[in-house]
């Protein structure tokens, strides 16, 4: 029986981790009925789906660039995500759940009431720098600044951490999806050329680049032409890519030069010395470490499995809880967050 949960809830997939395990990971995608609106599908399948269902359907993602869009849609899924990842055997589960830094209370209590309503008990909501941050095993009674960059689907999240808490943060709205639609109009301006998004995400994975590779490779993918309608292949290479998405990379670097520009010098001065750590899904981009640290002339290091870093950071976080009490960290739990 798991009694102790990490939960991180991001724009494109959950990822829950128990047990000293990541024990369920599946996409943010639910196919609806388009009159009922009732959930059809989840997960992989739904994601599947996306961009082929027919006019009676819709693949819905409930979470936009980091908070919850669909309510009810969320709930369901985190219900059927539950189930899958621990049967009936749950039973009041302790749940440590993550969102971008910067929202509102309300936002927390919204993520913390979802997650009630899908059967957890006694949960927490933190913010995913300060659950990386517990991964890292920072040491919470020090004042050094720490710079975690998360580079998700939907938010880039700059923090800096010391003494357990957040010093200066952001969270922006320009992160690895956005590499996808880029190459998605890319596409469709140079070839005419119309791809759907798991398209366009797999040329980002396979071929993609923050810098100009060395050796250029290339790839063969299909689409449909916009003119005549019909299926056709075209060839794209690393470098086309690289052109394709090279202003959102610039845009990321920006994000992390703002959030620095704001920070206090002397954390500053602590960053300097031992750089930043970047983690996040989108941080596996071909390149962009390299590319971050000629741009912020800060070392690099990039967390290892960097898409599970929050979530695990999230199940050490629920084991001491007590050292965000101390370090006077509000401990948003759905108790102290009920509206009197
Ligand atoms: N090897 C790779 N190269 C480039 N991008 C990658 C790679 N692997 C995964 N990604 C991208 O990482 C993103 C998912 O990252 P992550 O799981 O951290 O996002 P998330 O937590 O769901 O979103 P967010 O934190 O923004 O709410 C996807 O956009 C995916 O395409
Ligand atoms: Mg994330």
């Amino acid at each position: 029986m798991a009694t102790e949960i990490g939960i991180d809830l991001g724009t494109s997939k959950t990822v829950i981790f128990s047990s000293s395990k990541v024990v369920l990971e599946l996409p943010n995608a639910v196919t609806v009925d388009n009159d009922s609106w009732e959930p059809l599908y989840f997960g992989e399948k739904a994601k599947q789906t996306l961009g082929r269902t027919p006019d009676s359907l819709t693949c819905v993602s409930p979470i936009e660039r980091g908070v919850i869009a669909e309510y009810d849609i969320t709930e369901a899924m985190l219900k059927h995500y539950m189930k899958e990842a621990f049967g009936n055997k749950i039973l009041r589960p302790q749940i440590m759940a993550t969102l971008p830094p910067g929202l509102t209370e309300l936002q927390h209590h919204s993520l913390a009431n979802v997650l009630e309503a899908a059967g957890g008990r006694n949960i927490s909501v933190i913010e995913s720098p300060l659950a990386v941050a517990f991964g890292l095993g920072l040491d919470f009674s020090s004042p050094r600044g720490t710079l975690i960059v998360d580079i998700g689907a939907g938010t880039t999240d700059v923090a800096v951490v010391s003494l357990g808490g957040i010093a200066a943060c952001d969270s922006f709205k320009t992160a690895s999806l956005d590499f996808d639609a880029q190459i998605i109009r890319y596409i469709r301006r140079e070839y005419n050329i119309e791809i759907g998004p798991l398209t366009a995400e797999n040329i980002k994975i396979k071929i993609g680049s923050a810098v100009k590779r060395d050796i250029e490779v290339a790839m063969v993918a299909k689409g449909r032409n916009v003119f005549t309608g019909l299926p056709e292949s075209f060839e794209i290479s690393s470098t086309e890519v690289y052109n394709a998405i090279i202003d959102t990379v610039n845009s990321i670097c920006d994000s992390i030069r703002k959030v620095l520009a704001s920070t206090d010098p002397d954390l500053v001065a602590d960053i300097t010395a031992d750089g930043m750590y970047l983690t996040g899904g989108g941080s596996q981009l071909f390149g962009l470490d390299e590319k971050i640290s000629e741009y912020t002339g800060l070392k690099v290091t990039v967390l290892p499995d960097p898409e599970y870093s929050v979530v695990k950071g999230a199940a050490v976080a629920l084991k001491h809880k007590e050292l965000l009490k101390n370090v006077d960290y509000q401990l948003r739990s759905i108790k102290e967050l009920e509206v009197e």
